[in-house]
């Protein structure tokens, strides 16, 4: 009988947000006349429409496809060069960032990256990661092979886990130990913190004496607000040694449903192999995908380089804009029910600490059973999460609104 891959057999028992969707949908079977007014504050997922420059930019890029003379088969794996050059030069060169047009790698997401990117590097890495944390980098990592079993925290024996809380911003500080590979998120998801330069130069700084890798993730970098929060860990001079970049146009312009991001692995960025020498990762990402993927669709990238046109870039503001909007009538009024509340500055995350000693599951129990709004437990991105819940910002208006009046009306 062929094998299955015992990994899998380690991970907790369902991927966070499906178990969210689960215990949704028992408790509006059971309770049907709650159902419509159901508030979704879980996933992060957009609700606005696409920005009208990328629809115009779809309709043409669909009109090309269907004559002879201007269709295409497959295309590059790394992605077109009119939008691997509009994302350098937009995001970093214009910035003072020296990323060339053949560093960016064109992906359907920065999760698959996330994923993907251990391909690349060895199985013997010490692996570092915040708790709480998105917890993708936690499951790929157990589903090839990376750690032990989890305890009964949910703890993963052989990862090494930096803790977040109130007390350090909820940003991670370089451990003592030497580790390999450091998975950072800034803005964060779930907390909503940013990390200041000082921070991430630290951790920059950590990564060159120790020979490190920054998986950076900075897929909600259009969220930032405040001067002088980096946006980019390649604002940190020696990051092009020490970091990969990833990032999306999901949250930015809206194309959770679309499927766009991109990857940046520096040319002067190295690792060593078995025997001791220093080698360049770029080559190998790029092989990767060549073997493993076949592109984005010509029309989807096509409306990603629409989002780096003026009226573009005027139309993922407005709906930043509208989601940070959303955060703080949330912050607002989650306060105002007595709540403590971080984030939702830099993010569109707000994290809540559950009141009146309830775990993060029991929170999210009765605000759904009393509420009927779905949020996501803390415990959900690891043990340091118990005691907090997110909110997401991802809404409209009118539904930001009704929910920060709900909380209000909580009697914990
Ligand atoms: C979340 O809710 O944490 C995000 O939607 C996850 C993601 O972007 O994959």
């Amino acid at each position: 009988m062929a094998l299955l891959n015992d990994n899998y057999l380690k991970l907790k028992a369902g991927y966070l947000f499906p178990e969210i969707g689960r215990r949704v949908k028992a408790f509006t079977e059971a309770h049907p006349e709650a159902a419509a007014r159901l508030i979704r504050c879980g996933i992060g997922d957009v609700t606005e429409p696409l920005p009208p420059v990328v629809v115009a930019a779809l309709h043409r890029a669909v009109d090309e496809m269907a004559q002879r003379s201007t269709f295409r088969g497959y295309g590059p794996e790394q992605g077109y060069d009119f939008l691997r050059s509009a994302i350098a030069q937009n995001d970093y060169r214009s910035q003072g960032m020296d990323i060339a047009d053949d560093e960016i790698f064109v992906s359907d997401g920065s999760k698959c990256d996330c994923g993907a990117i251990l391909d690349i590097l060895g199985d013997r890495n010490r692996i570092a990661i915040s708790d709480p944390v998105y917890p993708v980098y936690v499951d790929t990592n157990v589903m090839v092979g990376h750690t032990g079993s989890a305890d009964v925290s949910g703890a993963y024996e052989g990862l090494v886990y930096l803790p977040c809380t109130p007390q350090n911003g909820f940003i991670p500080e370089p451990p003592k130990e030497a580790v390999d590979v450091i998975y950072l998120c800034s803005p964060n998801n779930p907390t909503g913190a940013a990390a200041t330069r000082p921070q991430l130069e630290a951790w920059v700084a950590y990564a060159l004496r120790h020979g490190s890798i920054l998986l950076f993730d900075a897929a909600y970098e259009a969220y930032i607000t405040q001067a002088g929060v980096p946006h980019s860990i390649y604002e940190i001079p020696g990051a092009r040694e020490c970091a990969i970049e990833f990032r999306s146009f999901s949250k930015n312009g809206g194309f959770t449903g679309t499927r766009c991001a991109f990857t940046v692995v520096p040319k002067s960025l190295k690792a060593r192999t078995g025997t001791g020498e220093s080698m360049a990762l770029h080559p190998l990402w790029s092989r990767r995908m060549t073997t493993k993927f076949n592109g984005v669709p010509y029309i989807v990238q096509r409306a990603a380089e629409a989002l780096y046109s003026t009226e573009g870039r005027a139309q993922v503001r407005g709906l930043i804009e509208h989601y940070l909007g959303n955060a703080a009538v949330l912050v607002a009024g989650a306060k105002a029910a007595g709540l403590t509340v971080f984030g939702g500055v830099n993010a569109p995350y707000i994290w809540v600490a559950t009141p009146a000693g309830n775990t993060s599951w029991q929170a999210f129990d009765r605000i759904l059973s009393e509420a009927h709004v779905v949020i996501t437990p803390g415990s959900g991105f690891g043990s340091k999460g118990e005691g907090y819940f997110r909110v997401s910002a991802f809404n409209s208006r009118a539904n930001a609104e009704e929910v920060a009046r709900r909380l209000q009306g909580l009697r914990w």
